[in-house]
């Protein structure tokens, strides 16, 4: 045995625990709001800090120690206050920024929470439907994946398919198929408004919340309907359909890339994310590679086996996707040249 290989892989596991254990501790700064009191407030002590929030102040103090020692947060020795940079506070407490992390706290502990029924289902198959999944995760999917529809999706993203852009704003007919709570659905409806585009997704809390988010915009442009893919409309067919970040949690994901591909029309393009990694779990050894791996038994993998699915999982790489889309009849697939640390996308042809 190799004592270095063993020093090394414990302590990575030690680190490991600790990222765990700041993730639950960000999820309780994120939902008690002590990031967003912090933001912009200037050196705090735990009493200002407690008395700002109404929270406990010896748990609010320990949670300071805590994210100072995840460097999260700033500690001031000469003055012994907490203080959080605007950089911490893009990150950490700006809904609107595109870097904002809230989503990632959101997601990560309720869905551990998910651990003794995943157990169960390690042991007997099946898994967990997405409407048991728990209340919050469509929440924290929303604002895992609303900074990059509202930064990047109707420029950079679109904008690397030719031709799309001026298409769109001349008006043209999108769909955006398991569009949850409607934010890639709106930004598209924002950005082009001689453009009409239809959200479909299953989950009704997240149409719910998807046509209230269309609402408060004030566009008439975005409409929603509440079912599964095979419910998209194929009569006028689609210029743009996408997907961002479902095909792989879906039962049947190749009966949608089908759907997708009856209902776009002849010189239409389809857009499609999905995790920007390998197919091949021994080339993901990074850091985003592994939360992953490590979200698809916990969530995207179990979602679709709750209801028999096929059980993709979270990592299908763009091999697997060039294997999906050549089953469902597209004849041209290539990945767009967009820099993205957590998505990959491809644009499908008839
Ligand atoms: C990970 S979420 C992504 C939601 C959204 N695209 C986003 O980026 O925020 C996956 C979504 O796919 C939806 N979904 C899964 N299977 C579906 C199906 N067969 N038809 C419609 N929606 C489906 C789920 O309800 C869920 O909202």
């Amino acid at each position: 045995m190799n004592p270095k290989k063993i020093e090394e892989l414990a302590f990575r596991v030690v680190g490991d625990m600790g990222s765990a254990f700041t993730m639950a501790l960000g999820y309780i700064g994120d939902r008690l709001g002590i990031f967003k009191a912090m933001a912009g407030a200037g050196p705090v002590s735990s009493v200002e800090l407690a008395r700002k929030t109404g929270l406990n102040e010896r748990y609010v103090r320990e949670w300071l120690r805590a994210m100072v020692a995840a460097e999260y947060i700033d500690y001031d020795e000469q003055s012994g206050r907490y203080v959080m940079t605007d950089e911490q506070a893009f990150v950490l407490a700006n809904e609107d920024s595109p870097m904002f992390v809230g989503g990632s706290f959101h997601f990560t502990t309720p869905s551990i929470w998910n651990v003794p029924k995943i157990m169960d289902a390690f042991r007997n198959g099946g898994g967990i439907s997405y409407s048991e999944i728990g209340e919050e995760i469509p929440l924290a999917i929303e604002r895992f994946f609303r900074p990059g529809y509202l930064h990047f999706l109707a420029k950079d993203w679109l904008g690397a398919v030719p031709g799309l852009i001026p298409r769109l704003e001349k008006g043209a007919l999108v769909a955006d198929v398991g569009c949850g709570c409607g934010q890639s659905t709106v930004a598209m409806g924002r950005a082009f408004p001689n453009s009409k585009v239809v959200g479909i997704d299953y989950d009704h809390r997240s149409v719910e919340r998807a046509k209230k988010l269309a609402a408060v915009n004030g566009l008439s442009n975005v409409e929603f309907i509440r079912g599964p893919a095979h419910d998209l409309p194929r009569d006028p067919r689609f210029d743009l359909i996408t997907s961002f970040d479902c095909i792989h949690d879906m039962v049947n994901p190749r009966g949608t890339l089908r759907i997708i591909w009856e209902a776009l029309a002849d010189d239409g393009v389809y857009v499609w994310s999905e995790p920007n990694a390998s197919h091949n779990a021994h080339e993901n050894k990074n850091p985003v590679g592994k939360a992953f791996h490590s979200i698809s038994p916990l969530h995207c993998m179990t979602v679709s086996l709750a209801h028999n699915g096929e059980g993709l999982g979270t990592v299908i790489g763009e091999e697997g996707a060039r294997e999906l889309a050549r089953e469902a009849g597209f004849s041209h697939f290539e990945k767009l040249p967009i820099p993205n640390p957590f998505n990959q996308f491809f644009a499908l042809r008839r």
